[in-house]
């Protein structure tokens, strides 16, 4: 597997575009004018890819940090995802509209279905998703997204997309760190052609505090959160970190000056559930599993 280089390096998606190998998370990361300004620190510690949510409720502030940067908006991926309230053609177009209206922007980089409609919600789980599915295929073809992909899909639910499917997903964003890789998905991901993003690879709280962890990390003179980042990226995944403090942002994206072993490669892999943050699609929060 080729491991990302350095901190420009980008991953290829299957339609050609270029996404920026690590990306600046915004989930939880309040309005207020903190995301305003936390995107503008990211911007000017180097990050180009931002990636946000509507469901955040912090779309406005992304997109007003991105133009406080002044950095212009071609050299920016912006990523933003659909809420599950609005699934199906229609609602998925204006969907589509809205948050291109609060970030203040003519395209967005890359479009996600946040969450699947699952077989425990409605019978019907597999035709909902396909029609919500051919609102994104019909914004991406009228040039509104330049990529489009799925978040915490398993492996049943892309198979039953590419059932009726014009357009592939590209991407699936699945939470992913030490103690909670779901790697099977990953690497079927991986197998098909789909970048797997990784949300919460630093898996707060409690992986930051192990202390296997922290041994391994200080053996190569590093954090716990910049081994982590580090073993996203030899995974082949993308990481979205997350930082409120410019000095951390700027941290951990220093992961390009050392390699995991492969004897602590496997000690990570072998580490106890740690920090999951209990998110499956068909346990997730109520309103993530609304019909
Ligand atoms: P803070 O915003 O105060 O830096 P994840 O991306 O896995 O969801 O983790 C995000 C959490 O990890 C946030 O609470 C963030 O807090 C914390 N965090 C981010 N970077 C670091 C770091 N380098 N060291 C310690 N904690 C960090």
């Amino acid at each position: 597997m080729e491991i990302k280089k350095s901190f420009t390096d980008t991953y290829e998606l299957a339609n050609g575009v270029q996404i920026p190998c690590i990306g600046y998370g915004t989930w939880q990361t309040p309005g207020g004018g903190v995301t305003r300004a936390c995107v503008k620190a990211a911007v000017e510690a180097g990050y180009r890819h931002i990636d946000t949510a509507y469901i955040y409720g912090n779309e406005d502030e992304v997109g007003e940090g991105l133009r406080d940067s002044g950095v212009s908006r071609r050299e920016i991926f912006l990523t933003t995802k659909h809420w599950v309230t609005e699934r199906g053609y229609e609602k998925t177009l204006a969907a589509v509209d809205t948050s291109l209206k609060l970030l203040g922007t003519d395209y967005i980089d890359l479009y996600l279905v946040h969450w699947p409609c699952v077989a425990k919600v409605s019978e019907r789980w597999k035709e909902i998703n396909a029609e919500t599915w051919r609102g994104f295929e019909d914004a991406y073809k009228a040039g509104k997204l330049r990529a489009i992909g799925v978040s915490n899909y398993q492996q049943k639910h892309i198979e039953a997309l590419w059932e009726t499917c014009s357009v592939k997903p590209m991407v699936n964003q699945l939470e992913f760190h030490p103690g909670y890789t779901q790697i099977d998905t990953v690497r079927w991901c991986q197998n098909n052609g789909i970048l797997a993003e990784a949300w919460s690879p630093l898996g707060s709280g409690a992986v930051l505090k192990n202390e296997a962890l922290a041994a391994i990390a200080a053996g190569y003179g590093k954090t716990t959160a910049q081994l982590c980042v580090r073993f996203a990226l030899q995974n082949g995944i993308l990481p979205l970190p997350k930082s409120t403090n410019a000095a951390r942002m700027a941290a951990n994206k220093e992961v390009f000056d050392f390699e995991i072993s492969e004897a602590d490669m496997k000690a990570i892999f072998a580490l106890p559930e740690l920090g999951f943050s209990t998110y499956l699609p068909e346990d997730a929060p109520a309103d993530a599993l609304a019909e």
